[in-house]
């Protein structure tokens, strides 16, 4: 028997909704045929955007949308997608399988996309390949009201009025495909270019994220964080609102990376394992951060997680389109109880990609579209977004077939709503045993439970033919009790309590 404690008057920081963040990149078949279709395209669409995907999001809720990159960013000029499309250059996507790039998705068609999500907005910016001026005029040409150059081409070009930009990332990734940059070099263009990244309206602040560190890499943490940190930067209202990471789920690591689909046991752990090893870099970066910015104003924004496989056998390589499992259900279900748990730092997370491309929660071919594993996880966890986490803990134990490899069998995080509702989500790692999970909530009687679950065997996934194999059901086996609540949890799974 496995206990829950979870103590609602403990509430210990608000659960930003944007850790339920997503990213579409210029990349494969995310954007076109995966989001955008164009007008013209059999596929129901409005205004290009398909509506059967838009549908989805909105249901499960999706907060804010980064885009367009990735490597891609810092080498998207944004010119380039404005403008009437036949105009639009044509250029070659030289990160992502040497394909062309109409452009026909640019800046109006993001903002459109974002409107029918109502979500908010991501834009990755230029510094890897652009100028100051180029990024400057991006942001002027987006959010800028009244008179002036790109306020005027933005009307010329068919809107009027201005977009809200809430996130702006001032690069990405310059430690690699963003520049090769050196942490020290990286930062004092950061200087610069954020200087430029303006806010236009006083009352709406464009939120700037710093470009963070691959992985393990502290070093690169400490270095931009003290350039940035020199002389009278931080006084400045706004210089730096977050601070990016980027950690992939590789099992098998970078080079082998391992299939989507075919794997056993000891891989199965194996993921789990290097899935929990996000709680290590949060704790270790966020403890680099904690020494420039004690009270966690920056957020940690966690721009890029997810499992990242061999890409499906006879699928071009550059496009990373790869099938979604249990194991990728299990892979979510940790890392955003993760993220939840460390909320207090981990201010925006985007899973890597929305569609198509990587852990997608949408797969898509032709007019067909399948919601994965993964998806069925963002939609049951929805209910944590904009709560409080409360404090909760849960006696685990140790599980897996190598040394090297042992999990806990359990993870969970718990928060409360606005109404005062609980929520608890769990995460069951084992791939055969279930658990009994005695709850007790503090100071609290409990009126009424109701429950969902997702869970099969490891290999199980939603395919186009297949596409509701894999989906949640009510969880009804819930136990009220004096403490709390009495269930078993089913291995393979993720579930979710709502408690009144
Ligand atoms: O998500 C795919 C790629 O992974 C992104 O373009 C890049 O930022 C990262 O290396």
């Amino acid at each position: 028997m496995a206990k829950l404690v979870i103590n609602p008057n403990r509430e210990l920081s608000k659960i930003n909704k944007e850790i339920y963040g997503h990213f579409s990149e210029h990349l494969g078949r995310c954007i076109y045929e995966g989001l955008y279709v164009g007008e013209d395209s059999p596929i129901e669409n409005v205004n290009g955007m398909r509506t059967d995907v838009v549908n989805a999001l909105k249901e499960m809720k999706i907060p804010v949308l980064r885009w367009p990159g990735g490597c891609f960013a810092d080498e998207y000029h944004w010119r380039d997608g404005i403008g009437p499309k036949e105009n639009r250059k044509k250029i070659i996507n030289t990160h992502w399988g040497g394909v062309v790039e109409d452009n026909s998705f640019g800046t109006h068609e993001f903002f459109e996309l974002c409107r029918q999500l109502e979500c908010e907005t991501y834009i990755n910016g230029n510094l890897g390949s652009g100028t100051v001026q180029e990024m400057s005029e991006w942001v002027e040409y987006m959010t800028f009201e009244g008179v002036s150059p790109m306020a005027e081409l933005r009307e010329q070009n068919g809107h009027e009025s201005p977009w809200k930009v809430d996130y702006f990332g001032v690069g990405n990734e310059n430690w690699g495909c963003g520049g090769n940059m050196n942490p020290d070099f990286y930062a004092n263009e950061y200087r610069r270019y954020q200087t430029y990244v303006r806010d236009y309206k006083a009352d709406q602040h464009i939120s700037k994220v710093c470009c963070g560190a691959n992985v393990d890499d502290y070093d690169w943490t400490r270095e931009v964080l003290a350039t940035c940190f020199k002389h009278s930067l931080p006084f400045q209202h706004g210089f730096m609102d977050g601070l990016s990471i980027h950690y992939y789920t590789h099992p098998e690591g970078w080079e082998v990376k391992g299939s989507a689909t075919d794997f056993d046991e000891k891989v199965w752990y194996k993921t789990m394992s290097k899935t929990l090893y996000m709680e290590e870099l949060i704790n270790r970066h966020g403890a680099i951060m904690d020494e420039y910015d004690p009270d966690k104003k920056i957020g940690m924004i966690v721009d890029e997680w997810g499992t990242w496989f061999t890409c499906e056998p006879g699928t071009n390589p550059g496009f990373l389109y790869q099938q979604n499992t249990m194991r990728d259900a299990l892979v979510a279900g940790i890392n955003l109880n993760l993220f939840n748990k460390h909320s207090d730092r981990v201010k925006m997370a985007n899973i890597a990609q929305m569609v198509n491309v990587l852990q997608a929660v949408i797969l898509t071919e032709g007019e067909k579209m399948v919601k994965t594993p993964t998806y069925h996880v963002f939609n049951m966890y929805k209910y944590h977004q904009d709560a409080t986490l409360v404090d909760s803990s849960i006696e685990t134990r140790q599980i897996g077939l190598e040394e090297e490899y042992q999990v806990p069998n359990l993870t969970e995080s718990v928060s409360v709503d606005a109404d005062g509702v609980l929520h608890i989500t769990l995460t069951n790692l084992s791939i055969e045993d279930s658990y009994e999970i005695d709850t007790t909530i503090v100071d609290r009687a409990v009126s009424e439970v109701t429950g969902e679950i997702l869970t099969n065997e490891m290999h199980a996934m939603n395919t186009f033919e297949a596409p509701e194999n894999v989906h949640t059901v009510p969880f009804t086996d819930v136990k009220i009790t004096d403490k709390g609540l009495s269930f078993t949890i089913p291995a393979c799974s993720v579930v979710h309590l709502t408690v009144r």
